[in-house]
């Protein structure tokens, strides 16, 4: 039986990492090798230590079981998105879904990561610093038949770019998710 069997993880503590205390990541095998590498050859370790992004993650017993990072980032759009808003801009500041991933047999766990990043971005961050979206890279890798924006919709995130096809020589597409219903539910 699996370790991760009968795991909820929505329970599990979400953790910060700590670059100087490492949680083992033996075993874990996400669904592409490269999110792994990521974390065992210290790319992600090195970045927090630089302050290029910051990453929290899931353990079961002290394995890793899932990931996510998190960097600021700026929202680019052709039309002006919150032109009913009277903002005209099509620049916007946002926080982008760095990198996140899950052990294949974690099932469950990048969303139960997803979900905690929403709240912590909502609660935390948006009442601290202007930050009225969430965005991410979603993978493109039609060679390997290989796309994740299907799971980033089902979390309500659209493309940045509506035509949904990657610029030349890009592997993945920008989409975003607009925080504003949600900072509104929380606030009433
Ligand atoms: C993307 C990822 C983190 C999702 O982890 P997870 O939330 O634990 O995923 P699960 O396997 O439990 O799937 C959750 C749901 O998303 C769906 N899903 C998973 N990958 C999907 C994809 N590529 N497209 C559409 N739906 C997808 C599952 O079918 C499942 O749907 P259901 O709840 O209706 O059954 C994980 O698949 C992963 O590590 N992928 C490799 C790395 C990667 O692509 N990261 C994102 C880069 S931008």
């Amino acid at each position: 039986m699996s370790r991760y069997e009968e795991i909820d993880f929505a329970a599990l503590p979400v953790r910060r990492l700590n670059p100087l205390q490492m949680p083992s990541h033996a075993g874990f095998r996400p669904r592409r090798g490269e999110f792994g590498t990521y974390w065992k050859q210290g790319k992600i370790a090195r970045e927090c230590t630089a302050s290029i992004c910051a990453c929290w993650y899931l353990d079961v017993d002290g394995v890793l079981a899932a990931y996510i990072t998190l960097i600021s980032d700026r929202l680019l759009v052709e039309s002006p998105l919150l032109e009913a808003e009277k903002v005209r801009y099509r620049s916007f500041p946002a926080i982008k879904i760095g990198l996140l991933a899950a052990d294949q047999r974690a099932k469950g766990a990048g969303t139960a990561l997803m979900k905690w990043a929403f709240r912590y971005i909502a609660c935390e961050l948006c009442p601290r610093v202007g930050a009225r979206f969430v965005t991410v890279d979603a993978l493109f890798d039609p060679d390997n038949d290989y796309d994740v924006a299907g799971y980033y919709e089902k979390f309500g995130f659209v493309f940045a770019d509506p035509s949904g096809v990657p610029r030349e020589g890009e592997q993945f597409r920008t989409m975003f998710f607009d925080l504003k219903p949600l900072l509104d539910a929380l606030d009433t």
